[in-house]
């Protein structure tokens, strides 16, 4: 069966990373035979510009087709005044929504040559490698009823954080099932020293627990976790969290290694369905300079590779070449310690010299 590409590069340097992530897949396709069809189309600013929405319907169609969506970044200031429905993030959270793609992996791990790039001592941040795994189409994001009171004194607003059971025992289980292929060690994070809602998730996780004997299970107050990720990060394997304190820590843990730039995403949906994004922005102010680290999309492609297009192997010499270039002493600017560096239009090449040769 023909697998189906969706690659949406979105805003600022969404464009330039996809593009290189585009060359090592057409190198791929004829390298392999891979039965693939791959197509690109505008998402985030870029179709608001165009076609005056941030995701049109028959992008949104076309997603809901693909096997594999491959997302760049999307927004940009721009766009910030623009009303909700109408901002890149919209077109995001849309696609999430509307692909059911509950389950959001986010490994944070360290090139140990690029120690010297994270703000974390070298001895706390050695060998770091963990996944989180975040909630990621209910919650405090998506919960009615949500609104801004203005016409009463005084004005509020408000939001619903809520999670029925079903939501809470599917991401846990593929948080479960991670830890058991990884090293066996599942932290899931809440507030259930306040929350109703994180009563409820701790309540519904420690009773899966008994189902995956091989897991073992700690329990962890978001808060206090914000800090253990900074103080020893290397205590954690997995760690699942809510869609809000999931987007918190990811952030924290994606600093750890260094550079956000290195750092891939996968967002599924209970049917293999997926879509790859790098966990950095659109980053406007470098946008078009040709200096972005293309990596990060290019592990998010060996992530497409592995979950959503049956190809595992090839997903582990994208890996293993990622190493290879860290290896070789190849560096984009943003990891780059001195005034020499690789220009992102440069790197699917060096990637694609390394493939051949391995
Ligand atoms: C992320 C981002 C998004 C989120 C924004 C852009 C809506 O921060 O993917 O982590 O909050 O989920
Ligand atoms: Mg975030």
């Amino acid at each position: 069966m023909t697998k189906e590409i969706l690659i949406l590069p979105g805003d600022g340097i969404g464009q330039e990373v996809t593009s290189s992530a585009k060359e090592i897949l057409d190198f791929l396709i004829v390298e392999h035979g891979l039965d693939f069809k791959v197509t690109e189309m505008e998402a985030g600013g870029t179709a608001y510009d165009k076609f005056g929405s941030p995701l049109p319907e028959n992008v949104l169609d076309k997603a809901k087709q693909s096997d594999a969506v491959l997302f760049g970044a999307v927004g940009g200031p721009k766009w910030d005044n623009l009303d909700w429905d109408n901002r890149p993030e919209h077109a995001l959270l849309s696609l999430r929504k509307e692909l059911e793609l509950f389950a959001n992996l986010r490994p944070a791990f360290l090139f140990n040559e690029l120690a010297s790039a994270s703000p974390i001592k070298d001895h706390i941040i050695k060998n770091l490698d963990i996944l989180i795994v975040r909630e990621l189409t209910g919650g405090i994001y998506f919960g009615e009823p949500r609104a801004i009171v203005e016409d009463k004194s005084p004005s509020y607003a408000f939001n619903t954080m809520i999670y029925n059971e079903n939501e809470i025992k599917r991401i846990a289980k593929v948080a479960f099932e991670s830890a058991q292929k990884r090293n066996g060690k599942l932290c899931s994070v809440e507030k259930a020293n306040v929350l109703e809602v994180s009563k409820f998730w701790r309540a519904i996780v420690s009773d899966m627990a008994k189902d995956y004997p091989d897991v073992e299970l700690s329990h962890q107050l978001a808060d206090n976790t914000a800090m253990q990720l900074v103080l020893n990060p290397n205590q954690y394997d997995v760690i699942v969290s809510s869609n809000l304190f999931g987007d918190i820590l990811s952030d924290i843990a994606a600093t750890l290694s260094g550079s956000i730039g290195m750092l891939p995403s996968a967002s599924l949906n209970s049917s293999a369905q997926g879509m790859y994004e790098p966990c950095h922005g659109s980053a406007p102010d470098i946008a078009g300079m040709d200096i972005a680290n293309p990596l990060a999309m290019i592990a998010s492609l060996a992530m497409a590779l592995r979950y959503s297009l049956d190809q595992k192997d090839l997903a582990i010499k994208i890996d293993n070449a990622i190493k290879e270039f860290i290896a070789q002493g190849y560096r984009t600017k943003d990891i780059s310690t001195d005034e020499e560096y690789v220009k992102t239009s440069e790197v699917a090449s060096i990637l694609i010299g390394i493939l051949k040769n391995g």
